[in-house]
């Protein structure tokens, strides 16, 4: 397995800039995103100066991911207090931005409370703004850690279930570095695969309706020579029909006490017609996405996003300014109904693998036991 992730240093990176950065220019810091609306046409950058902006860039997907997110919500809360903002303030309006994925509140609680313990402890702001941007760069780089740890379990449980290598596997939405200090969660188990010569085919779904199966993993695979083919969200059931799916690789962005899975709408028909073809259904997600707070599946919030989404199509070097600067697809008045995420209950869930390794069958039982086990209870 090291010599795999040794192997890493030479492949292409998935892209030209980094997804997510700090900078200390002479005009004060700034947190610099790679703006993922824009992808596959052009790698552009986003300069943050402050929360606001940020919670607008995390509101409109240029930033997004559940592992991103969390980490991208930590910078947000040291942004604000480096440059002098109210940082309760700023902690509590990026936490707002998206409901559904925890880790986002997750990296936005760390960063501010080594804030406030800083600040209780030294009295000194400045004191306690280097806390909080040393919190947010832990969590960057133990999100790096956790995803290779993922991509090891991942692809041992995969030698596993589907012994002989040669794995087609379908996955959804996007998973890989866009999401990730690291590889991220899903795509990094594929492409531990593709580097161990067992990955046949990567089935991207397309995702609608921003599409970032078709902008971003479709992306990420190319860049990293991965064999690939991009089909729509509803093609997905004859390819089953025909055989063609070992396995699907999905992410998540909250995962219940009970092992219910919040991930991409789309994700939930996959797990019935996984269940119905006897394909194993894998959830890949750091420990930072299980939420022992949210009980079950029907607890989890699932974000509605505007219609336009949907009544609209855009390409993806336009920026979105709004509703109605789009090509229409729906009649003029069309409403839409766009939840962004879905919730897969546990019984369909082949397995969840983290970065202190899978659960297999997915019970309360065994997550709780694997999260007391890793000191996250
Ligand atoms: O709306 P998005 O693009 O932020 O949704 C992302 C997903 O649903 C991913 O599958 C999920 O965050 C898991 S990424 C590790």
């Amino acid at each position: 397995m090291a010599d795999q992730y040794a192997q890493l240093r030479e492949d292409k990176r998935p892209t030209e800039i980094p997804v997510i950065r700090w900078e200390e220019p002479p005009e004060g810091p700034v947190l610099v995103l790679l703006d993922q609306t824009r992808l596959p046409a052009e790698e552009v950058e986003l300069v943050c100066t402050d929360a606001p902006a940020l919670v607008e860039a995390i509101r409109s997907l240029a930033v997004r991911g559940a592992p991103l997110l969390g980490i991208a919500g930590a910078y947000g809360v040291a942004l604000a207090a480096v440059r002098g903002f109210d940082v309760e303030e700023a902690a509590r309006a990026l936490e707002g931005a998206r409901p559904t994925a925890v880790n986002l509140s997750v990296g936005v609680h760390k960063a501010s409370s080594a804030y406030r313990t800083a600040l209780t402890k030294t009295g000194d702001p400045a004191a306690a703004a280097t806390a909080a941007l040393a919190a947010a760069r832990t969590l960057h780089q133990e999100d790096a850690e956790a995803s290779a740890r993922m991509a090891a379990h991942g692809l041992t449980l995969l030698d596993e279930l589907l012994p002989g290598g040669g794995h087609r596997i379908l996955t959804h939405c996007n998973t890989g570095s866009l999401v990730s200090g690291g590889e991220g969660t899903a795509l990094a188990v594929a492409l531990a695969a593709h580097r161990a010569g067992q990955l046949r085919r990567l089935w991207v779904d397309e995702t609608r309706p921003l599409l970032q199966g078709a902008r971003l993993t479709a992306y990420e695979a190319a860049r990293h020579g991965m064999a690939y083919t991009l089909l729509t969200d509803n093609a997905a059931g004859s390819l089953f029909a025909a055989g063609e799916v070992d396995a699907v690789l999905i992410g998540a962005d909250r995962i219940a006490a009970d092992g219910s899975v919040a991930n991409k709408v789309g994700s939930y028909p996959l797990a019935v017609l996984a269940r119905y073809h006897h394909v194993p259904f894998i959830v890949v997600a750091p420990l930072t996405t299980v939420d022992a707070q949210t009980p079950d599946g029907a607890s989890i919030e699932v974000e509605q996003r505007p219609g336009f989404e949907v009544t609209e199509v855009r390409a993806p070097q336009v920026p979105v300014a709004g509703a109605g600067d789009g090509i229409p697809v729906a009649p003029l008045g069309t409403q839409a109904y766009n939840p962004a995420f879905d919730v897969t209950p546990p019984e369909l869930v082949t397995a969840i693998v983290t970065e202190e390794g899978a659960v297999s069958p997915v019970t309360a039982g065994a997550l709780a036991e694997l999260c007391a086990r890793s000191g996250r209870a």
